[in-house]
């Protein structure tokens, strides 16, 4: 039977998460993604989403060491930064830049150590990116610090505080993993034919740009300026509404009630930004988008997702919009690496069929 957009359909099996989108839970490998978010460090989460058990003292910081080992970039990725025009956007570069790391030592079958490679080399190509494009030199990554704080450092060239690393560990904790979605899928596909893990990576980022998928939270924030300030935020909605228009942040294919990052996300955003104006009409604009888009939307039980939260956290921590997606990617890349892990381990080749629709010649 015909399902546009596989809506529904049980495309593999997985251990790595559950979501159950009637009540909003999110369950990472048995344990409540976010009691994971609280508890550990991104180091301790990627570990466990990739091996299915928390890591040991010495498990941890082997990982760690091994992160700061593989952040360090290739000097060929160097060359690339500086060849590529300056105008083209993060996403783009992180697709062309990974792919270019698919020497012959990536191979069917993908490892957990090609995982930790990539997990490693994400942040310091975007921050080497933002900050080229802002005209400032790199900032080399930092012996000492953890992924996530010297994520940080690596686009700031400081010292970052520990709100703002724990604010920014709980985002990626909250969204480095989410089942079967659109960029995961991607990745599943392309390693399904046994190809390697660079190339499904790359297949998953090209997939992850788009505003339907991790491209929605920086046109969450210009929505948010578009409205400007609570008198408008009626009159806006309503106007894209009856243009049919998607409000972004809204709606998402499994959660029928608030998503559970969102809920987080928020509570997160509230603690760092609570006197920021911003977040105050970053929630007036989510009440009131709800209570429009039951009226124009009756029954589709449409509520925030976790990009609408994403937007003020990241603002909170004074990311720029354009590193957005990007950090979005920077914390996914544990999920789409063990989802190829665990595809190669029982693969069977994605292959689905298609219904003709066009004109056909008499066939015999
Ligand atoms: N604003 C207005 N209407 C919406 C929205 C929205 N954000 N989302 C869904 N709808 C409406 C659709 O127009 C459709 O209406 P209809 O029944 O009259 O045709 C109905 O709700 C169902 O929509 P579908 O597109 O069938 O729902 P689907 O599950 O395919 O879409 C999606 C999910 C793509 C996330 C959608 O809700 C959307 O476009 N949201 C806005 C973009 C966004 O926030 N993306 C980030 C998603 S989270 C993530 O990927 C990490």
């Amino acid at each position: 039977m015909l399902q546009h957009g596989l809506k529904g359909v049980i495309a593999a099996e997985t251990a790595i998460s559950y979501i159950d989108g009637e009540k909003g839970h999110l369950v990472y490998r048995g344990l409540e993604a976010k009691d994971i978010a609280l508890n550990y460090s991104f180091e301790e989460a990627a570990y466990f989403i990739w091996n299915g058990s928390l890591p040991s003292q010495t498990e941890v910081e082997l990982l760690s060491e091994k992160l700061k080992k593989y952040r360090v970039l290739p000097e060929h990725m160097e060359k690339m930064l500086h060849l590529l025009p300056t105008d083209m956007e993060i996403m783009s570069v992180l697709r062309t830049l990974i792919s270019s790391l698919g020497n012959s030592h990536f191979q069917w079958k993908p490892t957990v150590e090609e995982a930790i490679q990539l997990t490693a080399i994400i942040p310091t190509i975007i921050a080497y990116w933002h900050r080229r494009k802002a005209g400032k030199s790199p900032v080399a990554p930092h012996e000492n610090y953890d992924h996530v704080a010297n994520y940080l450092y690596m686009l700031t060239g400081e010292t970052p505080s520990n709100v703002h690393v724990k604010t920014l560990e709980t985002y990626m904790i909250l969204t480095l993993e989410h089942g079967m979605n659109a960029s995961t899928f991607s990745a599943r596909v392309t390693i399904s034919t046994e190809s390697d893990m660079i190339s499904a990576i790359t297949s998953a980022i090209g997939t992850m740009k788009g505003p339907l998928h991790g491209g929605a939270p920086s046109d969450v924030t210009k929505m948010l300026n578009g409205i400007g300030r609570k008198e408008n935020a009626e009159s806006w909605l309503r106007e894209k509404l009856e243009n049919g228009e998607r409000l972004m942040g809204f709606g998402h294919r499994v959660y029928k009630t608030k998503d559970p990052r969102a809920l987080a996300l928020k509570e997160k955003a509230l603690e760092v930004g609570q006197d920021d104006p911003w977040l105050a009409l970053a929630l007036y604009v989510e009440e009131t988008a709800i209570q429009l888009l039951e009226e124009y939307k009756p029954g589709r039980k449409l509520y925030t997702n976790v990009e609408f939260f994403a937007a003020a956290v990241m603002r909170s921590i004074h990311l720029e919009d354009d590193l957005f997606t990007p950090t979005f990617t920077a914390s996914r890349i544990v999920g789409w690496t063990a989802h190829v892990l665990e595809q190669a381990e029982r693969n069977v080749i994605f292959r689905p069929e298609s219904q003709y629709i066009g004109q056909l010649p008499t066939l015999s």
